[in-house]
């Protein structure tokens, strides 16, 4: 049976929020699939993954590099795939975006779709086509917009997600609400995280929420011209911290990103004490450990961690030295671009926060999304 999606973007990506059994079946299409994921989903979920053939890509960011892309074309060519076989991928961020990225190149492209088993993955990455690997130690260097034909959400599978790994998600999940959802800030702000862990039906009310964010958002900018960079909030700085420090996964990162831009926007008058106060408080009582893992004036020497071409130049994203000193420099006015986004429909009364600035970084980083 063909359920409704809770989202639908441009018209070509479905997304569906709810158990996986029956979505899974009425979403994937006749004929041959096979399925992309890891050695610990699999585990976990065999008897949803029992009917198809597997191919397994390694865990954590090592394995999201072009060679992991060449061996899966391999295996791919070994199975007989051709253009009529879907690629399923099932997991975390790394998964999805390996699994989106073979399959959209493979024979010039096939068909694919996702299950998301991480909150970090239903809530930002598996939704709205970006599809990519690492490239000499770069991130999402090389990749594509592709949309998947869909992405399942299922909160259920969230149950074994170890903590940290549940947590990595709501830094997301408070992204999207400052970016364009004040429910959903203040119904976080209503919750706590254990009361997150044990109410699926909330939990998948806030999943709904945030991704209705990014859809929105993926609708009306699929390429990241422009209003597409407000969901790299915080990312700029979290990826600066996760080259620096394995101390952080790329949620833990964000939160902290987040938090320091708000400090920053508080010093430069764009937002008041209280709502920096709100934010902050949030992510503390979510768990986030705040303080970057180490000093900034120790990472200034490794600044050019990142490196895009953007506008014909290559541009490094971030020099961290201290939010205060890098408002203060000459990346002042930068900064205050990055941070206006008037007429924003988010937190009430907040002048929320946006993403990099034009010809700054702008990087995914370090997915987390490992199960127990
Ligand atoms: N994770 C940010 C984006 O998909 O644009």
């Amino acid at each position: 049976m063909r359920m409704k999606p809770a989202f639908e973007i441009r018209e070509r990506s479905r997304v569906y929020v709810g158990p996986v059994g029956d979505l899974l079946t009425g979403a994937l299409p006749e004929g041959r699939v096979v399925v992309v994921t890891d050695a610990t989903v699999e585990r976990l979920f065999a008897p949803l993954l029992a009917p198809y053939e597997r191919l397994l890509v390694g865990q954590g960011e090592a394995s999201k590099t072009l060679r992991t892309v060449g061996e899966l074309y391999e295996r791919l060519i070994d199975l007989g795939a051709d253009r009529s076989t879907f690629i399923l991928g099932v997991g975390g961020g790394i998964v999805t975006d390996v699994a989106g990225f073979v399959a959209s190149t493979y024979m010039r492209g096939l068909r694919f779709g996702f299950v998301a088993t991480t909150l970090l993955a239903q809530v930002d990455a598996s939704v709205g086509g970006k599809n990519g690997v690492n490239v000499a130690g770069y991130k999402n260097m090389a990749g594509c917009f592709a949309q998947p034909d869909f992405v399942v959400c299922d909160p259920a599978m969230l149950c074994t997600l170890p903590d940290r790994e549940f947590r990595a998600g709501l830094a997301e999940m408070v992204k999207a609400a400052l970016i364009a959802d004040g429910d959903l800030f203040a119904a976080l702000e209503r919750s706590s995280f254990a009361a997150l862990r044990e109410a699926p039906e909330q939990l998948r009310d806030l999943i709904t929420a945030a991704i209705r964010v990014k859809a929105d958002i993926v609708g009306r900018d699929e390429r990241e011209r422009g209003e597409r960079r407000k969901l790299n909030l915080g990312h700029t700085l979290a990826h600066a911290i996760e080259k620096c420090s394995d101390r952080m996964n790329h949620g833990e990162a964000v939160a902290v990103g987040i938090a320091l831009m708000a400090g920053a926007a508080r010093r430069l008058g764009l937002l008041d004490a209280a709502q920096c106060d709100r934010i902050v408080g949030l992510l503390e009582r979510l768990g986030f450990d705040l303080q970057p893992p180490f000093l900034w004036s120790g990472c200034s020497a490794r600044r050019d961690t990142t490196r895009r071409a953007s506008r014909g130049r290559s541009t490094s994203c971030f020099r961290p030295v201290s939010a205060t000193a890098w408002c203060a420099t000459s990346r002042r006015r930068s900064l205050r671009r990055s941070l206006r986004m008037p007429g924003s429909e988010g937190l009430p009364g907040l002048r929320s926060m946006d993403a990099p600035a034009r010809g700054a970084s702008r990087n995914k980083g370090k997915r987390s999304g490992r199960h127990a």
